[in-house]
């Protein structure tokens, strides 16, 4: 690990009960040896986020979230690793020696640490000055936009007065240096002015992280002029592809779907209007990264942008980003309004759920996009937009899937099915994809469906072994870490065996010594697989049998595929193996 010892991050860690931890965060109700509850990390309404007090690691069996208590806090708080593992040795009382965090990373933490600080002085003021006399012209902006002081308050939302250098002047008195204030983004320099101010004369919308902590801002002009909206530049804590505006309030809606809309006065609108789960991207287009951070939230996504060309370019921008990152994404209208902002103050709250509630499924929207480029009165051109509609249909992979597309399209565009069929067939075969798709399909899903299967083995005798030790003495003879084929599970069962063989064993443990969050969620996934309900001895040896043996064979038949041909002792051990194995068949064991 970075720059605390892995002695010391044991430490730190094992004083810190994983079942305490995450009780303070998520309601948990013990089950069994484990304790369930709703998952932090996605929306749910059946519990499927299971604690192990054993094993001291969580797993969601829903969205494959997981880990030890320190990625725990790391997934909840947005932490790094350093500010996950300070939070812990606070709470469990011990003390971080300082010399171990090198010099940098210290400094830049600190850097952090203060630029947020600076951006909380700056919201702080920004809203002080909306609600003061020199305010006034803020305040009449918003109110004459139609918002509450309730939303008003529930956005932070402030001013930022005439004077060019008052924000400014009020930091420098607060202390805070002119390079860190440069990085800050809220002040700017330049020689002959000196340091003056970002933003004035604008309303102040400050824009915060999943945790609250104000990371920029967006400041709107009162009527015309340029630019409409003036945003803080990037920072060291402002990632613009990564951050969503209104998702730190979204995130605790009880709705299962996000409404991802484009302005900011749109999800303020919404959000008045009741609509809770409503946010934006920041003035910038949608990003994987911002379909990640949705996707720890929620699988489907309403886009409810403008409805001129932008917006509708926005769309077909996101459906393919949020499709990639396993999200489905659906297409609210809001035409003949300009945005959801102007359609709740026509048409109220009510329209909108309807709107909601006949949004349009992605796909289809795409094809009536595509259908503008063509004119269906000449039979020319529409035999070309069918043409163009079979090739998109054989975007989708599946056999079914293709087929269900092809009876929406011809029923909505009156195209014969068996016609549009034949065309997509035929398309298909041109490009040839159609053939290749479907036979290659098949064969890597046969493939897939069998290393699947191996994985899934893998994975249950990593958990047998954590849940049941004395498994150990059974198998130790037939089986060992080599067995394990797939990379991340072969370390993972090295460290488990070597555990074993030191006589204590440490699932937890095992996660912090990876460094990444993905290797450390996947770990978590393996000391964690659902076991089958066994009941019976009989049950149990038959499961732990076959679980064997398909592991086995597979790390036999590995093996003896990527022996090198001068690997004598490889080969040896292959032999061995082999022979033994026919003692396992025969055998009597697990009783
Ligand atoms: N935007 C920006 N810079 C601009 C214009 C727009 O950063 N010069 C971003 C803002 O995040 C804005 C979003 O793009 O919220 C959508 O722009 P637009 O539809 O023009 O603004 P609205 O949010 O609808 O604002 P308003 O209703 O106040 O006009
Ligand atoms: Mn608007």
């Amino acid at each position: 690990m970075p720059y605390y010892s892995d002695d010391l991050i044991e430490e730190v860690r094992s004083a810190n009960d994983i079942v305490d931890v995450v009780s303070d965060y998520v309601r948990l109700q013990k089950k069994g040896n484990t304790y369930l509850g709703l998952c932090p990390f996605h929306n749910e309404k059946t519990p499927s986020f299971s604690v192990s007090r054993n094993k001291q690691i969580y797993h969601c069996f829903g969205c494959g979230a997981g880990g030890n208590v320190i990625t725990f806090l790391m997934q909840y708080d947005n932490d790094t690793f350093q500010e996950a593992l300070e939070t812990l040795a606070q709470r469990a009382g011990i003390e971080l020696p300082k010399q171990e965090v090198s010099a940098r990373a210290k400094q830049e933490a600190d850097k952090r640490a203060q630029i947020l600080e600076i951006n909380k002085a700056s919201a702080k003021y920004f809203y002080v000055q909306l609600r003061r006399e020199q305010g006034k012209k803020g305040m009449d902006y918003f109110v004459k936009r139609g918002l509450t002081q309730d939303i008003l308050k529930k956005f932070g939302l402030g001013y930022s007065n005439k004077y060019s250098d008052d924000l400014y002047q009020y930091l420098r008195k607060q202390g805070y240096e002119d390079n860190l204030l440069k990085d800050s983004g809220v002040v700017a320099f330049d020689e002959k002015r000196g340091g003056y101010d970002k933003f004035w004369n604008r309303v102040m919308f400050p824009i915060m992280d999943v945790n609250n902590r104000v990371i920029g801002f967006g400041g709107r002009v009162m009527g015309d002029g340029e630019p409409k909206y003036l945003n803080s530049p990037e920072t060291m804590v402002f990632d613009k592809s990564r951050s969503l505006y209104g998702l730190n309030l979204a995130k605790s809606s009880r709705k299962t779907y996000i409404l991802l809309c484009e302005g900011y006065m749109d999800v303020i609108a919404l959000h008045q209007a009741g609509f809770d789960n409503a946010v934006a991207s920041l003035g910038t287009a949608f990003t994987p990264g911002h379909a990640n951070l949705l996707k720890r939230y929620t699988k489907e996504v309403y886009c409810t942008f403008d409805s001129d060309g932008a917006g509708i370019k926005a769309a077909l921008r996101a459906i393919p980003i949020l499709k990639e990152a396993g999200i489905t994404a659906k297409i609210v209208k809001m035409a003949p309004y300009k945005d959801p902002d102007e359609f709740i103050k026509a048409e109220g709250a009510e329209a909108y759920e309807k709107r909601i509630a006949q949004a349009q499924n992605s796909f289809m929207f795409e094809i009536e996009v595509l259908e503008k480029d063509y004119d269906l009165k000449d039979p020319e051109s529409k035999t070309a937009f069918h043409n163009a509609v079979a090739r998109k249909i054989l975007e989708f992979e599946e056999e079914l899937e293709r087929e269900n597309y092809i009876e929406a399209v011809a029923e909505r565009y009156h195209i014969g099915f068996e016609n549009l069929r034949k065309l997509v067939m035929h398309q298909g075969t041109r490009i040839g994809i159609a053939r290749e798709a479907r036979t290659l399909k098949s064969g890597i899903q046969e493939k897939r469906k069998k290393e699947d299967g191996i994985k899934q083995s893998q994975k249950l005798m990593l958990t047998w072994l954590i849940e049941e030790p004395s498994l150990f003495e059974q198998i130790e003879s037939y089986l060992g870490p080599e067995d394990f084929t797939d990379g991340l599970y072969r370390q993972a069962a090295e460290m488990l065996f070597s555990q074993y063989r030191a006589g204590k064993l440490n699932p937890a443990g095992i996660i912090s010594m990876f460094a990444d969050e993905e290797q450390q969620r996947e770990i978590a996934g393996l000391f964690h697989a659902r076991l089958k309900e066994i009941t019976t001895p009989a049950e149990k040896e038959k499961a732990l049998r076959e679980t064997m043996i398909r592991l086995k064979e597979n790390s036999i038949s590995y093996r003896s595929r990527h022996l090198e041909p001068t690997d004598l002792e490889g080969l040896q051990k292959l032999v061995a193996d082999k022979k033994n194995m026919q003692k396992f068949y025969r055998m009597e064991w697990g009783r």
